[in-house]
């Protein structure tokens, strides 16, 4: 496994891997680090769709609002290189922030609409943030498939977005949240809540699991988000940031649940912002 720290020693240990052979192909799995199993989940499905696959590290500054978690987000770097070295990938591009963010750089890439909703809307600029440097990666590392969970499928919505309108010659795959025993969505952030936030926590995939059951019978988008937010509140514990079911690809409201629809909650514990969401799909089989 390599080990790269600038784009031009990526770039050529790229070109060194794939030699001439135009059939092998290249994935990537961008991360923030403090990697966990949800992580090693997009890797082990890049491991079965590509000859080589690539990992990249990078704690995106442009992604963090001014009063987020940038400075205190979890910094792993060696035991995440143990855990990627034990499941066979090829690369690791860990640039620093001069690399990825240059002091001169004026350039942004912006998905509007859906890139405003969800998160978005409460996190203004992440998006931007996300896109820009997603796009980046794209461009350096030029993988054929980029690996992404649906744990975050705001991101996924705006990422796909940008590819479409953007001609980014790569496809996209979305691989299926990974939760502990209990249902809680594996997250880096996970690491910040004490026994009690834990708990209090489990309030998110209650919530969905309810919703989920709910839609069996029960079409209409509204009351089924009626539902979603007076689950959450009255958890103990819980602040929530928002609770929608909205269309999956664009994140805008819905009338019913007949094509499919994206049930996603943001919410307070503590000071720990987590997400999670479930998705239904058309004909409402959870
Ligand atoms: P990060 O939060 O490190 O997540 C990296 C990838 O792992 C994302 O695609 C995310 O959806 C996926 N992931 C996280 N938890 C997961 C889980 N429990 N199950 C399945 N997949 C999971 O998302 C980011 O970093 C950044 O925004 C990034 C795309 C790297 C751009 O900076």
């Amino acid at each position: 496994m390599r080990i790269l720290l600038t784009i031009a020693e990526l770039r050529s240990a790229r070109a060194e891997l794939l030699g001439s052979d135009a059939a092998a192909t290249l994935g990537l799995v961008p991360t923030m680090g403090a990697l966990h199993e949800g992580h090693l989940a997009l890797v082990r499905a890049a491991k079965e769709r590509c000859r080589f696959v690539a990992v990249s590290i990078f704690v995106n500054p442009l992604q963090f609002g001014p009063s987020e978690d940038f400075s205190r987000y979890p910094r792993t770097f060696d035991q995440d290189c143990t855990l990627l070295l034990k499941e066979g990938v090829d690369l690791v591009f860990a640039p620093a922030a001069e690399e990825m963010v240059p002091a001169h750089a004026t350039t942004f890439i912006e998905v509007g609409g859906i890139g405003d909703r969800l998160d978005g809307r409460s996190r203004p600029g992440h998006f931007r943030g996300v896109t820009t440097i997603v796009g980046k990666l794209f461009h350096v590392v030029a993988p054929h498939i980029a690996f992404f969970g649906q744990k975050d499928a705001a991101q996924v919505a705006v990422l796909r977005a940008m590819v479409r309108d953007l001609n980014f010659d790569l496809e996209l795959v979305v691989c299926p949240t990974v939760r502990e025993s209990d249902g809680l969505a594996l997250s880096s952030r996970n690491r910040y809540l004490s026994a009690e936030e834990r708990t209090h926590a489990l309030a998110l995939y209650r919530a969905l699991q309810s919703v989920a059951s709910m839609s069996a019978q029960e079409r209409d988008a509204q009351v089924l988000q009626k539902h979603l937010r007076s689950c959450l509140e009255s958890a103990e514990g819980v602040r929530v940031d928002y609770a929608e079911v909205v269309r999956p690809r664009t994140l805008e409201a819905i009338t019913d649940t007949h094509g499919g629809a994206l049930v996603a909650v943001a919410a307070w514990v503590g000071k720990t912002r987590l997400i999670d969401n479930i998705l239904l799909l058309p004909g409402n089989t959870p």
